[in-house]
């Protein structure tokens, strides 16, 4: 049976007090939330609050790192600042906020994967591109950055559609499917067999219990990385009943 893992990606959506009262809510239903393949993604100041306040055993990820690990980097986080399982990579509104490049997202994935950490690297097209027909160029441009070889890591890609972060329109199930297979056909061209069994696809955009039973009849989807819906406790909650991890 697949094993589906729930990304949460809280982005700055909760301040320390908000994070800590999350997790109290979380500690309180454990029976729901224990054990299951979870892994939150809380801003940098609050993931050392997160981990302490946790009773149950859940995965901690960080939103990004640097790509250098020391030095004199003011205002920026090395991903061996503190112990976490996993780093969202490429995320959207990195590459469209901060202007961060195809080289910029290399450099922090090849930081990644020399850590103890692994990476979901996030890709999808802007709706520009989608209706130009460039998707599938803009996803294996963005694939272009994957190392030769991935020396027993796990790697994550998430497929976010750009046009499907926080707009509430979710890409009907056929188009993830070609995207996702797009996607798996590119992977199988660059990797063993070994590196396949450790690559996870997720789907992220719009994710919230009330599609959630629908996209999972994707079976290319490994996983989802959810924002917004992820960082209500009723909403996660609802969408955590609903996968049955
Ligand atoms: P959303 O965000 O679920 O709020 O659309 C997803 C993401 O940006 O990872």
């Amino acid at each position: 049976m697949r094993k589906i893992t729930l990304a949460a990606n809280w982005k700055m959506y909760l301040d320390e007090s908000n994070s800590i009262s999350f997790i109290h809510k979380l500690n309180a239903d454990k029976d729901l939330f224990s054990d299951k393949d979870i892994i939150l993604f809380p801003s940098h100041a609050c993931i050392r609050a997160v981990k302490d306040h946790l009773d149950i055993s859940l995965k901690i990820g960080m939103q990004d790192c640097d790509m250098h690990t020391q030095g004199a980097y003011t205002g920026s986080t090395s991903i061996n600042s503190i112990d976490i399982d996993s780093c969202i990579v490429g995320h959207s509104e990195r590459r469209i906020v901060y202007k961060e490049t195809n080289s910029i997202i290399s450099d922090k994935l090849n930081t990644i994967l020399s850590s103890n950490a692994n990476p979901i690297l996030c890709i999808g097209e802007t709706l520009k591109e989608k209706n130009e027909n460039l998707a599938i160029s803009v996803l294996d441009k963005q694939l272009s950055i994957l190392p030769q070889d991935l020396d027993g890591k796990q790697l994550t890609i998430a497929y976010e559609p750009v046009w499907a972060i926080g707009s509430g329109d979710v890409p009907s199930n056929e188009y993830i499917n070609e995207m996702l297979s797009s996607i798996k056909n590119r992977l199988k061209s660059l990797y063993s067999d070994t590196d396949l069994h450790n690559i996870k696809l997720f789907y992220g955009g719009s994710v919230d219990a009330s599609n959630i039973e629908e996209l999972l009849s994707v079976k290319l989807i490994d996983g989802f990385l959810v924002g917004s819906a992820s960082a209500n406790f009723e909403k996660f909650k609802e969408i955590v009943r609903k996968i049955k991890l």
